[in-house]
């Protein structure tokens, strides 16, 4: 009979890797303690035609309900919550221009500022719409054909801040997909940043099957000049290897001629940016409630109307289902099922580790105190 092997998965002290965290210590104590994500920045929501007049949108975000409605053209944001019996108020209608009624007893919101300005069915001269009642309202743009909404206490930041410039040229032409998905924001971001996988994991599929992957790289890793993005630099690459007492790998197929994606970064809140020849794949991981994300990917473009045209083709034929449902599936399986710490860590995930320094060293810091720090 044959014993059990044993073997000690160690945190730290390999030569050439980089640290792991190990259970119950942290050298990220701003960033492990943000399950919820980042307060203080603007995420985006959804496109705005998934916005229609008088038809309310209630979702979770970084923990807090928020309802969506668009009233008059305008869009808005408010609290998910009747301050009279708690109900949701994304199920309100709208009786009045700028306003919505809650569902249930009809009490009427000022979308604009959140204040009860009537309660129908106690009469005009109700005392709760003299009282200073009210639900939270968000500060909300849209821009680029899509809904940012701002989750922070105090005034907004400029939009411009947080929201990547392409985003805001007029000639940007934006499609995508909008997903909820099971897994931890944080393990979404890393997993976006990961630079090891995309040379295993997604050497399957159709989206890659004409890409030349490499076998294995290593990379330095850079912040962008306005401290905005982390980005890495390739330092060395292999295309094939002869593994010690394995063999080589990968095997040689000469219908892989493409090459793969160029230029990923990374930034706060939880954005990604990968540069595909002549546009840009973005994604965005915004935390829901704990263990779960709103998962927004994006192709950006900027082009005239007949190249928007062109994206917009090429997106629902060839982009959509292999690259942002099919080859980002691939990325929902890992993150889905990843559980860290702890970790044993490998040379590249610097890129990891970056991130989590990067994250330390920039949010901003008007974030539930840290319960380990
Ligand atoms: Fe909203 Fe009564 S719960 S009006
Ligand atoms: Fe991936």
């Amino acid at each position: 009979m044959s014993a059990a092997s044993s073997v000690e998965n160690k945190v730290h002290d390999f030569p050439n890797q980089v640290t792991g965290r190990a259970p119950g210590k942290t050298q990220f104590p701003l960033y492990d303690s943000t399950p919820l994500g980042f307060r203080d920045y603007w995420y985006p929501v959804m496109f705005s035609h998934q916005l229609r007049e008088k038809k309310g949108v209630g979702l979770t975000l970084l923990g807090q309900k928020v309802a969506f409605f668009r009233s008059a053209g305008k869009a808005y944001a408010i609290e998910n919550r009747c301050v009279h019996r708690g109900v949701p108020l994304d199920g309100s209608f709208c009786d009045f221009a700028g306003t919505i009624s809650c569902p249930y007893h009809g009490w009427v919101y000022n979308l604009a500022d959140g204040k009860v300005v009537a309660a129908l069915t106690d009469g005009p001269d109700s005392a709760v719409a003299r009282g200073n009642l009210g639900v939270r309202t968000y500060p909300l743009e849209e821009r680029g054909g899509l809904i940012w909404v701002f989750m922070g206490e105090g005034d907004a930041h400029a939009l411009a801040e947080d929201v990547p410039d392409e985003f805001l040229c007029e000639d940007a032409a934006i499609v995508g997909r909008v997903t909820e998905r099971p897994g931890d924001w944080r393990h979404a971001a890393e997993n976006g940043y990961d630079e090891g996988h995309v040379k295993y994991l997604h050497r399957r599929g159709v989206w890659t099957f004409w890409r030349r992957a490499p076998a294995w790289g290593h990379s330095k890793e850079r912040e962008t000049e306005d401290g905005k993005w982390l980005t890495r630099d390739l330092e060395e690459i292999g295309w094939g290897a002869e593994y010690p007492g394995l063999g080589f790998w990968p095997k040689k197929n000469f219908w892989r001629w493409r090459p793969g994606a160029r230029g990923i970064r990374v930034r706060l809140p939880g954005a990604l940016r990968v540069q595909y020849g002549k546009w840009a794949h973005y994604e965005w991981y915004v935390p829901t409630t704990e263990g779960n994300h709103r998962y927004l990917q994006f192709i950006v473009k900027r082009t005239g109307s007949l190249g928007r045209l062109w994206l917009q083709i090429k997106y629902a034929c060839y982009i959509r289902p292999f690259f942002h449902t099919r080859f980002n599936n691939q990325d929902a399986w890992m993150v889905e099922g990843m559980q860290t710490p702890p970790e044993v860590l490998y040379r590249p995930d610097r890129s990891i580790v970056s991130w989590r320094r990067f994250v330390e060293k920039h949010a901003r810091r008007n974030q539930p105190e840290p319960e380990n720090a």
